[in-house]
């Protein structure tokens, strides 16, 4: 029983480390990675305003960014593919993308 208290007290004090998806996270993420062409409050610049993509599935959302496949069309090569995540590679591809949209969600670009 303590055993198990204290897996959870561990859980509960490295849980900012695992990669929990965060509207907070996501402003990082898209400030780094996409308002230079979408806008800082992603109403669009280069690239298109991403409204409708902020109501796609996360599932429709991961595939337009790392495949470049929309649920309408497959975009230019302009908009990058981002296979491996957006963080150079590192921490979990999909809670970035998801942390990407709970950001965009609440821009309501
Ligand atoms: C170098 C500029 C550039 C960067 C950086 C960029 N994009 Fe794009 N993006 C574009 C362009 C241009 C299009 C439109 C392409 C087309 O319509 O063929 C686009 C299209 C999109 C679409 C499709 C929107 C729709 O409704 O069809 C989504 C979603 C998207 N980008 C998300 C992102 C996200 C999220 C990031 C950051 C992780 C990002 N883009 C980074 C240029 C960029």
């Amino acid at each position: 029983m303590k055993r198990l208290l204290l897996g959870w007290v561990a859980l509960v004090l490295l849980s900012p480390a695992l990669a929990v998806p965060s509207a907070a996270t996501g402003k990082t993420l898209y400030t780094q990675n996409c308002a230079g062409c979408h806008g800082a409050n992603a109403k669009g610049g280069v690239g298109p305003s991403l409204k409708s993509a902020a109501t796609w599935t996360a599932a429709q959302f991961k595939t337009a960014l790392t495949q470049g496949k929309t649920p309408k069309k497959t975009l230019s090569a302009v908009m990058p593919r981002f296979p491996k995540g957006l963080a150079g590679g590192k921490g979990k591809v999909d809670e970035q993308f998801q942390s990407v949209q709970l950001y965009l969600k609440k821009l309501k670009p």
